[in-house]
């Protein structure tokens, strides 16, 4: 039997992926590897996986032919992305990583486009009838808002350039001062939940598991709780299905008197991904067989509400002379530094 490995791109810090993944090769018993790519020589992630490779900036006209030849080099079977900032090169590449052997989970190239586009998003939202905050460009904002109001950036990731604004005056100070293309928004006050969902190729939504965002730090969820309230199931598998989602995205909400607004959607596992699998989402391993061309089933709900995440840094020490690859260097193999605590 060929190999069934995935390749796990932007890998960055995400240790417990990769980790993931390494459990649910093994738990089907697959002979492969888990591939983690990214433009820093010293991401972590790539001294965790089976190979770790450098490879230029998604930016780059050569990133989506160096990720097709780890494809073909290592019988790679599935491609996702673990940041938003490459999903739209990605997609555009669809044809190249395809055709060299490997299912990409990502959704078609006007979703994937729309989805790391505030703007865009919000009139995908209004368009499917699902719930989103007022939202404007800068040009079109109204005269007499509701305030307070957000600017936020408009391609924005990681909970950069995001302004609250008590007054109009704010609202236009911020437009010049974040010095990139934003959007306003309304503020919402209720409570934040994030919804992370699986979809198959055909984007059927296979799982929908919403949590708590207890503590975020610089974007990222920290602490955070399962939770099966049915308003939140109903609204992620709404959003998925509606907007055509592939592979796993989160889905961002606000609990409102009016409804459950939604802000922000990623085509990848949030960042707080060790909630959901410790939940028994499977989604590495279901993503695997997808991949592989078995049809799983939806299961949306089925998982384990009410338990709690809460999580903490830790470190890869990296000997002299071994791991990681020198900086400015591409497309240079790290060898795995092999299994051992992260
Ligand atoms: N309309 C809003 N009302 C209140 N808070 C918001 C709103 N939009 C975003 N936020 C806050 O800012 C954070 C980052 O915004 P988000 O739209 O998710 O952008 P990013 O792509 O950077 O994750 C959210 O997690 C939330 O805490
Ligand atoms: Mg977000």
């Amino acid at each position: 039997m060929s190999k069934r490995s995935v390749l796990l791109t932007c890998a960055g810090m995400r240790v417990d992926v990769v980790r993931a993944f390494r459990e649910a090769l093994d738990g089907l018993g697959w002979d492969g590897d888990v591939v983690a790519v990214d433009a820093n020589p010293l991401a972590p992630a790539l001294v965790k996986a089976d190979r770790g490779a450098v490879v230029p900036h998604a930016s780059s006209p050569d990133y989506v032919t160096a990720l097709a030849e780890l494809v073909t080099a290592h019988g790679v079977r599935a491609v996702l992305p673990l940041a938003d900032l490459d999903n739209v090169e990605l997609v555009a590449g669809r044809d190249q990583i395809e055709g060299a052997g490997a299912a990409l989970l990502l959704p078609d190239l006007a979703v994937a486009e729309a989805m790391f586009d505030k703007y865009r998003c919000h009139e995908a939202l209004l368009r499917a009838g699902l719930p989103s905050p007022d939202t404007w460009t800068p040009e079109e904002l109204p005269p007499d808002p509701p305030l307070p109001l957000l600017v936020k950036r408009r391609w924005g990731y990681a909970s950069r350039d995001i302004y609250r604004c008590e007054t109009l005056a704010e609202v236009r100070f911020f437009v010049g001062y974040a010095g990139v293309p934003v959007i306003v928004q309304r503020f919402c006050p209720g409570e934040q939940f994030s919804i992370d969902v699986l979809c198959d190729l055909d984007g059927r939504a296979l799982n929908v598991i919403p949590r708590t965002m207890i503590e975020s730090k610089g974007g990222e969820s920290i602490k955070g709780q399962t939770t099966a309230d049915p308003r939140l199931i109903d609204l992620g598998r709404r959003v998925a299905e509606e907007l055509r989602l592939v592979g796993p995205a989160t889905i961002q909400c606000f609990d409102e008197p009016e409804g459950l607004p939604v802000t922000d959607i990623n085509c990848r596992f949030g960042g707080a991904f060790p909630l959901p699998l410790a939940a028994g989402s499977r989604y590495p391993e279901l993503i695997l067989r997808i991949a592989c061309g078995e049809r799983v089933e939806p299961h949306v709900g089925r998982f384990t509400p009410g338990i709690t995440m809460t999580r903490f840094y830790d470190a890869v020490i990296i000997p002299e002379g071994t791991g990681a690859a020198g900086p400015g260097q591409v497309a240079v193999e790290a060898e795995s530094q092999g299994p051992g605590p992260a």
